[in-house]
């Protein structure tokens, strides 16, 4: 691989922005803090913090050795490793598709409440949910936001990693992390809220079930970009002289950081307003304009800078994920960066039209009984990236030579990880036992 011109990220804050920026997104923002909600409160928060210490730190920490060990994507990674595990970084490919055939859906929502927070969205809180409902369940109106904010993941991926993507994630990321505090300090300080944290931090531990460990578990998986190969193709972009474990914690540390700031600004805002727990996934779009409206000519104001957040974080999430594609067209396929972008912008744009239309405007559109919107949703986080974190875990574990994940690890020996032994058993034994465990519990408790 030597001498061929590689992207790489140029800087190291380059790097971490770009793969935080990948991590953090609406897993984090929307995602979360509706799962902790419907799953007992800090009793999912425990069992997550749990899983991303046993299991999603340590297999960031292998996909960032596998990617910039082989300096390729997914699937190139695999194959130049192990022939026979080139089905993994397929099945990686595959999931990016999926997640991006509902993420861009969820994208567009974002973008249209920034607009919406002005447009009078806020001057009846009473009316909210009901707007919320109206919205996602029309024809065209959600449809287009999702084409403007397709075109942009198209525009920033199209320019390449260190222009496109390492450039937008250097300016989004710091911003987000600064309207982010601003909204919990503001949803926390409410009358009311109180009850809202002691729900966060006391634990009920009676609404665990085997699905509350499946949850959790497809959660950190999805919410730490890994299980699919785009820490492997990220991975590929670092530089031999990054300490890789560090990295990863730092990524891991504030990935995990903000979600736990989104439940703070969201869940307690649920309590203040009597609102029911169980939201789903129009918990952030119903919850935080309710927050702002009543707040005179600033809420509109802070309500749109909300929406403008999570729109931030959502993009440098789905950009990862058009570039795991991309990468494998590029790396594999030999195509060009545009038109690799093309082809998978299209196609994916094309399943997000479905998923969209599946949530009221042509209810027919279902897969195996559900919204394809959901089955997207569903498929992805509790099936595919769960089997894509199993199998990374069993590669490095079984079938690479452990001096080879040593050798990346401490960067030929120049660096010190006094932790190796550690990871290396969690890797090799602990993280497929656990994840075995609970599919076969969750299952279990889906059956029932
Ligand atoms: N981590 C992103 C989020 O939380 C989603 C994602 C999953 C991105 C997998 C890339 C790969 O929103």
């Amino acid at each position: 691989m030597e001498g061929k011109q590689r992207d790489n990220w140029s800087s190291r804050i380059g790097f971490i922005f770009a793969a935080a920026g990948s991590a953090v997104g609406l897993g984090n923002i929307w995602r979360f803090p509706y799962l902790a909600a419907e799953n007992g409160g800090s009793a999912f928060i425990f069992i997550y913090l749990l899983f991303v210490l046993g299991i999603g730190l340590n297999v960031m920490i292998a996909e960032f050795a596998i990617g910039r060990r082989t300096q390729l994507a997914a699937v190139g990674a695999y194959k130049k490793l192990d022939k026979r595990f080139t089905f993994a970084g397929v099945i990686g490919v595959l999931s990016a598709f999926l997640i991006m055939g509902f993420y861009p859906v969820v994208g567009g929502w974002s973008v249209a409440y920034i607009v919406k927070s002005f447009t009078g969205l806020l001057s009846d809180q009473a009316l909210i949910a009901d707007a919320f409902g109206g919205f996602i369940t029309s024809s065209y109106e959600p449809l287009l936001w999702m084409l403007l904010y397709m075109a942009i993941n198209i525009y920033i991926v199209a320019k390449g990693v260190t222009s496109g993507i390492e450039k937008a994630g250097k300016i989004l990321m710091p911003t987000l992390l600064v309207l982010f505090i601003f909204v919990a300090i503001r949803s926390v300080t409410l009358d009311g809220a109180f009850e809202g944290l002691k729900f966060l931090f006391k634990p009920d531990f009676s609404k665990v079930t085997g699905e509350t460990f499946l949850a959790a578990l497809g959660q950190q998986f999805f919410s730490l970009s890994l299980g699919m190969g785009c820490m492997i193709t990220y991975g590929s972009y670092i530089s031999k002289k990054e300490a890789l474990p560090k990295n990863a914690l730092i990524i891991t540390l504030i990935d995990t950081s903000v979600a736990i700031l989104a439940s703070i600004a969201i869940i307690p805002a649920l309590f203040a307003f009597g609102l029911e727990v169980n939201q789903g996934p129009g918990l952030v779009f119903i919850v935080v304009p309710q927050i702002f409206a009543g707040m005179g000519a600033l809420g509109p104001i802070i309500s749109a800078i909300f929406f403008i957040a999570l729109a931030i974080a959502a993009l440098t999430s789905s950009i990862s994920l058009l570039e795991v594609v991309v990468a494998y067209l590029i790396d594999e396929r030999k195509m060009k960066r545009k038109n690799a972008v093309a082809v998978t912008g299209l196609v994916m744009t094309v399943m997000s039209v479905l998923s969209s239309l599946s949530l009221g405007a042509f209810p027919s559109l279902k897969l195996f009984g559900v919204a394809v919107f959901d089955f997207f949703d569903i498929i992805t986080d509790k099936i595919f990236l769960a089997i894509g974190g199993l199998l990374i875990a069993l590669f490095v574990g079984w079938f690479m030579k452990k001096e080879d994940m040593k050798d990346e690890l401490t960067n030929g020996g120049t660096l010190e990880f006094g932790l190796f032994n550690v990871w290396y058993t969690l890797i090799k034994y602990v993280v497929p036992v656990a994840i075995a465990l609970v599919a076969i519990f969750g299952i279990i408790a889906i059956e029932q």
